[in-house]
This record gives structure tokens, sequence and C-alpha cells, in this order.
């Protein structure tokens, strides 16, 4: 059967609409060509992020009726640091408002200027956070990670080599923590094996340096360990997680992932010195250590989420849902980043339009071409994102991938929405040689993917007379 079985049946829905090709042309034409700038009314599938998309099931809507506000040592948080340390196992657990607020308050305690950061690949939340204090984030994914057609089974995994020439070339005392991100978002939502994980952590014991898991999908890529990797199938979810954190000193969490929430993080870690800290920082950023910049409900929902997303069933058909959707893009010849992601199929656009050089944004002609023929809405992955100047030479670097990102919502989008979506991404194969290039017309300085204006190089628009 090529349908992954739902665990759940739907008891709430929310009307969406399939707006016509006349308005999202106009829609398209108003955002200048950055779905960013379209608004959500005005969009059929929405698979922009897999992060505070998830739909909440009845016991997680009941436990927002029955959270605790009360301002400090709730209920509510009780149960939401019971059920952290269940699962991860660290001493210390500090709630934040997301993850990109734990990734701050970690990295003003533990960095100074002129540090260095090694992961396997740094979200780009994590990467600012650490530039932000003058230091620098060092990737260190193996090559097969950087490998768009290879399929490997762990391509997330850390290389022990890099990370060992980045100890070399940099010394120990600017090193003060290494990261692993579970899965790797920014390499494709792909997995980190556990023999990975032992000898990262053997390494960072050998140099006294701490681990510090990035654990969005700390259970997507738990499922892919119990499924792919020698020796664990008979772990459970459970077992497999606890194993990995326990290699481990602390982690960062958005739990606008895997704890299946709109909106939620926290930040975990064994020492107390720095737990103290954090949270004196917390108290003046975030909130009173019990909450966070959380409501009580919040931190009620969390706690449940993390509690449904370690079922195997559940975790069956999410993977199963996103590896359909790779299949089905296989049969009608849309090329994506092998294999498919946890949490995301990654288009490989330069395959799809060979056509554009990476100066005219492939990713970007194809993400909005998604929406103008269907209302799909994906992000660009590509040079919009990641083209920059090089201090030194002073040219133009262009990613080594140009990928678009479809990224399904947690327990959100039917099997019949997402062939729906890959059919749309053939229709936009087939137009091919007929879409044109994009340029700039506004960037910000920084992030400039969420607010850049374009428009197609010539006057025809976005797609070319046949
Ligand atoms: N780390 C990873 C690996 C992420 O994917 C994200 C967010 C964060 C940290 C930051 O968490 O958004 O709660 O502050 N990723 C989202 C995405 C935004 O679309 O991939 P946050």
């Amino acid at each position: 059967m090529d349908f992954p079985f739902e665990p759940y049946r739907i008891k709430v829905v929310e009307r969406i609409h399939r707006v016509s090709r006349e308005e999202r042309a106009a829609h398209l034409e108003r955002a200048g060509f950055n779905v960013f700038k379209v608004p959500s009314d005005a969009i059929y599938v929405d698979l922009l992020t897999d992060s505070g998309t998830s739909a909440m099931s009845d016991l997680q809507w009941g436990a927002l009726m029955t959270g605790d506000e009360a301002y400090a040592c709730s209920r509510s948080f009780a149960d939401f640091e019971s059920t952290i340390k269940d699962i991860f196992g660290y001493a210390h657990v500090i709630p934040t408002h997301q993850g990109r607020a734990a990734e701050g308050l970690l990295f003003s305690v533990m960095l100074k200027e002129g540090d260095v950061v090694p992961n396997n690949i740094h979200f780009d939340t994590t990467r600012a956070n650490v530039e932000h204090v003058g230091a620098t984030a060092l990737d260190c994914v193996c090559d097969e990670g950087l490998d768009p057609t290879l399929e490997a089974p762990f391509k997330g995994n850390m290389s022990l080599a890099k990370l060992r020439r980045a100890f070399e070339r940099y010394g120990r005392e600017r090193i003060p923590l290494v990261m692993l991100t579970i899965t790797n978002n920014s390499g494709g939502g792909q997995p980190v094996s556990l023999a990975n994980v032992r000898e990262v952590a053997a390494f960072c014991r050998e140099m006294g340096v701490p681990l510090v898991f990035d654990a969005c999908r700390f259970a997507e890529n738990a499922w892919f360990i119990q499924q792919r990797e020698a020796g664990c199938a008979d772990k459970t979810i459970l077992e497999i997680c606890r194993e990995m954190f326990a290699l481990g000193e602390g982690c960062t969490m958005s739990a606008k992932k895997d704890a299946l929430v709109n909106i939620g993080g926290f930040l975990c870690l064994n020492d107390p010195e720095l737990a103290r800290e954090v949270t004196n920082l917390l108290i003046l950023r975030e909130g009173f250590p019990t909450y966070g910049g959380l409501a009580g409900r919040d931190l009620a929902a969390v706690a449940q989420g993390l509690r449904e997303v370690l079922d195997p069933d559940y975790l069956a058909y999410r993977i199963g849902q996103v590896a359909r959707l790779g299949r089905r893009l296989d049969e009608l010849g849309v090329p994506f980043l092998r294999p498919a992601g946890g949490h995301a199929i990654y288009l490989d656009a330069r395959k799809a339009l060979p056509h554009i050089p990476q100066e005219e944004f492939p990713a970007q002609v194809f993400t909005a071409a998604l929406y103008l023929e269907g209302g799909v809405r994906a992000v660009e992955i590509g040079s919009l994102m990641f083209e920059h100047k090089d201090p030194e030479t002073g040219r133009m670097v262009h990613p080594a991938m140009e990928l678009v990102r479809l990224a399904v919502p947690r327990r959100v989008y039917t099997h019949t929405q997402l062939d729906y979506v890959a059919e749309i991404c053939a229709r936009v194969m087939e137009l091919g040689k007929r879409l044109v290039g994009l340029e700039i017309t506004y960037q910000p300085p920084a992030l400039r993917h969420f607010t850049a204006s374009l428009r197609p190089l010539g006057a025809a628009g976005l797609i070319r007379e046949a």
C-alpha cells in the first residue's frame, strides 16, 4: 500500500480556498515575486515551513484549557520540566519563546568574539546568533551530505576529519562548544546516526568541549536511526532519544517542530554554573525561569506534544507522508535532493531549470512558478538566501545547491493535497525553458530573502510565450 496510515481522525477543519490564476498573478506581482509577502489566505497548500504550523491534538487543546497561568512555579511548568527531563535527561530545563531565543541565550553566555562553533550545518538563525556575538559558524557536514544525487542513510553526519581540522586550525581555546543539528535542516533534513553522535561525543570529551544538540527534529532523527541503523531496530524511539542525548551536555530546541505546537522552545544544560548564568539572562530577556516568555498553557501543550511525537505510529505516518511525496515526484520526473528528508523535500532547481544561471535565481523562479501555477507556497534555499560577496576577493559567491524546500507541516495536509503539490511541480517542470530568470529590485542589507522584491528579466513576465 502506497498510503502511510494516519493514526488519527479529523475533529476540526479549517477552510482553505483556491484563488484564481489571475488573482495569483496579481498577488505575485504585488509581492515582488517573493512568496513570503503573499497573504496566506491566497495560498492553497502552504509548504513554506514545518515550524509552528502543526495541527495540535485534542489532548493538546485540552491542555491549553487546563494550563496553569501562575507567574511562578506553575503546575504546567512542572509537567513541561519533568517531560523534558524524562526524554532528554539533562539537569536544567530553561523555557524560551522559540528556538532562536534559546540559541541567543546560550551563545551570549558561552561565546566571545573570535570564537568558532563547529556544527554539521548551522541553521540560518543559529549561524546568525553565533555571528551576532562576533564568533564564526563553521559547517563540518560529511562530504556525502553535500552531494544532492547520492542515496545514503545518514547524510546529516558530521565529518570527524573536518571537526579535527577545525581544532587544529583554531585551537581548543577558541572552540567553546560543538553542535549537532538533528535532523540537518539546511542539508536536506537528513539524519545523523547514533554511531556518528558517539564518535563526535568521544572526540569532544577528548578535547574537553561540550557537545550541544540543536534538537528541533529529534524524534524524526530517532525514527531514521530506528529504521536505518544496524542494531537499532529493536530499540524504542524513547530509548534512542535517551541514548543520543546522554552523549551530549545539553540542547537547544524549537518546540515549533517536534513538540507539535505553534510556539515555544527550550534550552537544556547539565552544567549548573552555565544554567545559572543563562537563567539570569532569561529573566532579563524572556521572563521568569518557570515560563520564559510562554504562557502556562503553552508549556502544557509542549509537554503533551513531546509525549505524542514519540509514538511510532505517528512517526511512520509523518515520515512516510514525506517519502510518499518523494515517490510521486520521482514518478513525474521532478528532481530532488536524495533521499527524501524527514520534514521536507528539497527540489533541485539547477537540474530542473538548467537554462537559468545562478545570478538569475533559478530556485526563486521555481518557487514563484509553483505559486503562480497552483497556489503552492514553498521556500527558496539558494542564491537569494545565500549568495554573498567574498570579503577577500570581492567576488559574488553562489551556494553549491539551488533548492526549493517543500516543508510538510505535521498532521495538516492530506495525501490528496500533497499529490496535488507533486502535480504542480511537474507542471512547472513542463514550462521548462519558457520560465525566465529574475532580478532584484529591492533588498535589505541582511537576511534579504524575507523581504526582497524581484522582477522577471524581459517584458513578458515570468513565463515566456510558447
Ligand atoms: N534550528 C533549526 C535546525 C531550525 O530549523 C530552526 C527553525 C531553528 C533552529 C530556529 O527555531 O524558528 O523556533 O526560532 N527553522 C524554521 C524553518 C524557521 O522553517 O526551517 P525558531
